[in-house]
């Protein structure tokens, strides 16, 4: 199994299933991990966090089963984050990602980012908080810290930050280049074993510039599941952070 704590010689490829043909999903799987994408991504919709309804724990079960060896990194886009935290330990997610908008302080109200992350790792998991594009940041002009509020407590604890470039809620949507400002804010402050994953509009052009921003674990979909040449899209992301 894949470990996101050591510093990766290049940017990894998460393949978000999300665009994969759900009724060949094990086939699809197997045949973007053989062509060298690194970690499968499993995005989670429960329908109040983001209008969509996607998978759930018996999709990462099943990938389990028939996908002893793989990096199962699960991105939750759900309001209520701490009532799936042993459902997907017990269906063998390797990574458990939350977004800090469910969260104190951005959320009057909201969830202990620090309680949750402490008992995903008790549940043997990786722990990631994710960032949507329109949460601000510090310097923001209203004063107070944003997402950073929930994140710099943790930076001792996350074993990723998920910035996403796009809205979250399906595949096939335009990168948000302004995303990066927050990548390039974070790098510089995560721990060597914290990865920062970018998520949403990845594809080789696009992946660039997130590389330059500090980015080692690139997101994709329909870059990759869409492509005719899939080969050859895994290779343009590893490249990514090269020159020229
Ligand atoms: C969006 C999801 C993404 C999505 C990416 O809400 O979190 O993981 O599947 O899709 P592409 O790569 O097509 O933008
Ligand atoms: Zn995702």
């Amino acid at each position: 199994m894949l470990d996101l704590r050591k510093t990766p010689p290049h940017p990894l490829v998460a393949a978000s299933i999300l665009s994969a043909d759900f009724g060949r999903m094990v086939e699809e799987c197997k045949d973007v991990l053989g062509r060298g994408a690194d970690l499968l991504h499993l995005d989670v919709m429960d329908g109040h966090f983001v209008p969509n309804l996607t998978m759930g724990q018996d999709m990462c079960r099943a990938l389990r089963k028939h996908l002893p060896g793989a990096y199962l990194d699960v991105h939750l886009m759900v309001e209520r984050p701490g009532d799936y935290v042993d459902m997907f330990a017990a269906a063998g997610a390797s990574h458990f990602c939350f977004h800090v908008e469910v969260c104190k302080p951005l959320l009057k109200g909201g969830i202990d980012a620090g309680e949750l992350v402490r008992r995903i790792h008790d549940k043997g998991m990786a722990a990631g908080l994710a960032i949507n594009p329109p949460t601000p940041g510090p310097g923001s002009g209203n004063g107070d810290q944003g997402f950073m509020a929930v994140i710099e407590p943790l930076l001792g604890e996350l074993d990723m930050v998920l910035v996403m470039s796009v809205n979250p809620g399906r595949s096939g949507q335009a990168f948000i280049p302004e995303v990066l400002e927050k990548a390039r804010l974070l790098k510089p402050l995560l721990r060597p074993t914290t990865r920062l994953e970018i998520d949403g509009g990845i594809n080789a052009q696009t992946a660039r510039p997130a590389a330059a921003a500090g980015v080692d674990v690139m997101v994709t979909a329909s870059a990759l599941f869409g492509a005719a040449d899939r080969s050859a899209v895994i290779k343009a992301l590893h490249g990514s952070a090269k020159a020229g």
